[in-house]
């Protein structure tokens, strides 16, 4: 960095950051898991686009965005924190699934995983007393339980109706209300 030095050629304290570097470490390892969830979703609506399932598509092309702007929350945090982004590598999003309920079911198991690190997060900011991140982390800890139960909702509902009559499927998202518009990272 260039400000290393001050007027008087002693070293400046470096500029302190509002994250420790473990916390930014598993924060940018959460914007690669939240990019990687959106490609994963593309990929669940693309399957279901391909089959003629439109409202099944729409839903998961929403899941996708919804997931796009969960990455740039976590971009934004991290920038404001003053760390650094550094996006980790994406692994390639699973395309074949045999039936819409593999394709739900998959969706489901990655909002466990999901869960689950947005768990390790908050754990990481409570045993270094981060009040600012565990602030921030709370809206993802709400987010999940809704996300949880709205999918496994979803795939109740595709296992009852079962392969043959995702018509029903189809009536149910259309009718399903909506989460309202999220505000803007
Ligand atoms: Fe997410
Ligand atoms: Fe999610």
């Amino acid at each position: 960095m260039a400000k290393s030095t001050g007027g008087d050629g002693r070293a400046k304290p470096r500029e302190r950051k509002l994250i420790s570097s473990t916390l930014e470490a598993a924060l940018n390892a959460q914007i690669g898991r939240e990019f990687g969830a959106s490609l994963e979703y593309v990929s669940i609506a693309s399957y279901f686009d391909r089959s003629s399932l439109p409202q099944l598509a729409d839903f998961f092309y929403r899941q996708a965005d919804e997931e796009k702007m969960h990455a740039m929350k976590f971009v934004h945090f991290v920038n404001d924190s003053g760390g650094e982004v550094a996006i980790p590598a994406i692994p390639a999003a699973r395309h074949a699934f045999v039936s819409a309920e593999d394709a739900v079911n998959a969706a489901l198991a990655w909002e466990h995983a999901v869960t689950g690190h947005i768990n390790d997060l908050m754990g990481t900011a409570l045993d270094e007393r981060n009040f600012i991140a565990q602030q921030f982390l709370q809206w993802f800890v709400a987010e999940q339980l809704e996300e949880v139960a709205s999918i496994g909702e979803l795939l109740a509902t595709v296992e009852r109706a079962g392969e043959g009559n995702l018509l029903a499927v189809e009536d149910y998202v259309a009718r399903r209300p909506q989460a309202a518009a999220e505000p803007a990272p």
